[in-house]
C-alpha cells in the first residue's frame, strides 16, 4: 500500500528527509502500576534499518512496540512515521492501528488455527477491500518472500513452528507495511531454526527495504541482525547505538554486563588523561600494562585502583612453559576447563585476580591444574572505577 497521504509536494520533500519512524519522549505507565513501564524513549527508525529494542524481560520492550503499532496509548510523547504524525499527545491525536501501515508479527504464532495459510495471509487485504484477483497475487508473492512458496492451501495446524512464523511474516507483509514490528518472532522456536530465520530475515530485509523494529531478549539475535539498538533496563533507554559500540563502549555497568560476557581485572591507573584514555597496571602480571577508556564522570588519576573490562576472547590463554610466565601476562591455575566445540572456556585463578572466566583456543589445551599464562589485548577495553557503582535513578550515559 502507498502511502496516499504524501500527496503534496511539500509533503514528499519532507518525508524524504525524515526517519522512517520517530519516537519522541514517549512514556507509558499502566493503571496501578508503581513505575513507567516505557520512560521517555525516544529514537529514529531509518528505511532499510532493523533497529532492536533489547533488554532483560519486564524492561518495557512490548509496551514500547504495542504504542507504535497503535494497540496501546502513550501517557506523554510523540510518533511519527516518514514526517506524518501518528500519535501527537499534547493534540490527543492518535491515528487507529490499521491507518498506520504497520505489520506486526508476535512470539506467539497469532495466525488462525481454522483457516488456510492463504486465508491467514489474505486476511489484513481483505479487511482493506482488496480485489480477489489482487489479492491471490498479493498472498502469492508475500509466500515467495518468506520461502513457502505454493503453500496457499495447507490448513494451518499441518505447519510447523517454523512455517507458522513464516505465514504470521507473511501476513504482516501482504499489506506492504512502510514499518515491520517483530516482538521476539524466533524465540519460540528452537536453535538451529532460529539460526536460519535471523540470516533470512537480514536477507528479506536487504529486499524489500523497510525500517523493522526488532524486539529480542537475546543478545546474539540483537548484535547479528541490527543496524543499531537500544539496550532497555527497567523502562529506560541505557545506550544506543550500533550493535559495536554498544559491545566495545559500553556506556554503564547494566550495558557492560548485559552484552556478552565480561572478565574484571584489577589494576592501578598509571596514567591518565582527560580524553578518558588510562593505561593500568594489571596486578599480578609482570609489567602488564594494559590500555582503556574510562567513562567516569570524575575522571581517574593515577595511582586509582580499578577495574578493566575485557572481553573473555580478548585475554590470549595458552600453557605456561617450564611453569614461566612472561613479561605482560598474568599467571593463573586452571580449575576448569570446558569443551564447547569451537573453543575451550576455562575457569582459572589468577594471580592477584581471583576467579576469571576466559576462553582458550582448542588447539592449545591447557588441563585442569596446569598452569597457564593470561595475556590481555593490550587495548580498546573499559575501565571503571572499583568504587564507582550506578546509582538506581542514574540514566547512565
Ligand atoms: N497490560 C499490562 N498491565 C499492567 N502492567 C503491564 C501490562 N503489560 C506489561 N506490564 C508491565 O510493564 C512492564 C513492561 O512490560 P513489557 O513491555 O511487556 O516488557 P518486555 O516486553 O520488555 O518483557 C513490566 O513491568 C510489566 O509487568
Ligand atoms: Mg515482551
Amino acid at each position: 500500500m502507498t502511502d496516499s497521504n504524501a500527496t503534496t509536494a511539500g509533503r514528499s520533500a519532507a518525508s524524504a528527509r525524515e526517519p522512517a519512524v520517530r519516537l519522541e519522549g514517549l512514556s507509558k505507565t499502566y493503571p496501578g502500576g508503581q513505575a513507567r513501564a516505557v520512560d521517555a524513549l525516544s529514537l529514529d527508525v531509518q528505511d532499510g534499518e532493523v533497529f532492536t529494542l533489547l533488554g532483560p524481560s519486564g524492561c518495557g520492550k512490548t509496551t514500547t512496540l504495542r504504542m507504535v503499532a497503535g494497540l496501546e496509548v502513550p501517557d506523554e510523547g510523540d510518533i511519527h512515521f516518514g514526517g506524518r504524525e501518528i500519535v501527537v499527545s499534547s493534540k490527543r491525536l492518535r491515528l487507529p492501528p490499521d491507518k498506520r501501515d504497520v505489520g506486526m508479527v508476535f512470539q506467539s504464532y497469532a495466525i488462525w488455527p481454522h483457516m488456510t495459510v492463504e486465508e491467514n495471509i489474505a486476511f489484513p487485504l481483505a479487511t482493506r477491500h482488496v480485489k480477489r484477483s489482487e489479492m491471490r497475487e498479493r498472498v502469492a508473492h508475500a509466500l515467495d518472500l518468506v520461502n513457502l512458496p505454493g503453500l496457499q492451501k495447507r490448513p494451518a495446524p499441518l505447519l510447523s513452528g517454523g512455517q507458522q512464523q513464516r505465514v504470521a511474516l507473511a501476513r504482516a507483509l501482504v499489506i506492504e507495511p512502510k514499518v515491520l514490528l517483530l516482538d521476539e518472532p524466533f524465540s519460540n522456536l528452537d536453535a538451529k531454526l532460529r539460526e536460519q530465520m535471523r540470516v533470512e530475515l537480514k536477507l528479506l530485509q536487504k529486499r524489500l527495504n523497510i525500517a523493522i523494529l526488532f524486539v529480542t531478549h537475546d543478545q546474539i539475535e540483537a548484535l547479528s541482525l541490527s543496524g543499531r539498538i537500544a539496550l532497555m533496563d527497567l523502562g529506560v533507554v541505557q545506550q544506543q547505538g550500533p550493535p559495536q559500540l554498544l559491545y566495545e563502549e559500553p556506556a554503564n555497568e547494566f550495558v557492560r554486563d548485559f552484552i556478552g560476557k565480561t572478565a574484571l581485572l584489577r589494576g592501578e591507573v598509571t596514567s591518565g588523561n582527560p580524553s578518558g584514555q588510562v593505561a593500568v597496571a594489571v596486578h599480578g602480571g609482570a609489567d602488564c600494562v594494559i590500555f582503556g577508556r574510562s567513562y567516569d564522570p570524575d575522571g581517574l588519576a593515577a595511582g586509582q585502583e580499578v577495574f578493566i573490562a575485557i572481553r573473555p576472547e580478548d585475554i590470549d590463554v595458552r600453557p605456561a612453559e617450564n611453569g614461566g610466565v612472561p613479561a605482560g601476562a598474568i599467571g593463573g591455575v586452571v580449575s576448569a576447563a570446558l569443551f564447547t566445540g569451537e573453543r575451550v572456556e576455562y575457569q582459572v585463578e589468577a594471580e592477584g585476580q581471583g576467579t576469571l572466566q576466559v576462553f582458550g583456543e582448542r588447539h592449545a589445551p591447557a588441563s585442569e591444574g596446569s598452569m597457564v599464562c593470561l595475556t590481555p589485548r593490550p587495548d580498546g577495553h573499559s575501565v571503571w572505577s572499583s568504587n564507582w557503582t550506578r546509582a538506581p535513578d542514574d540514566e547512565g550515559a
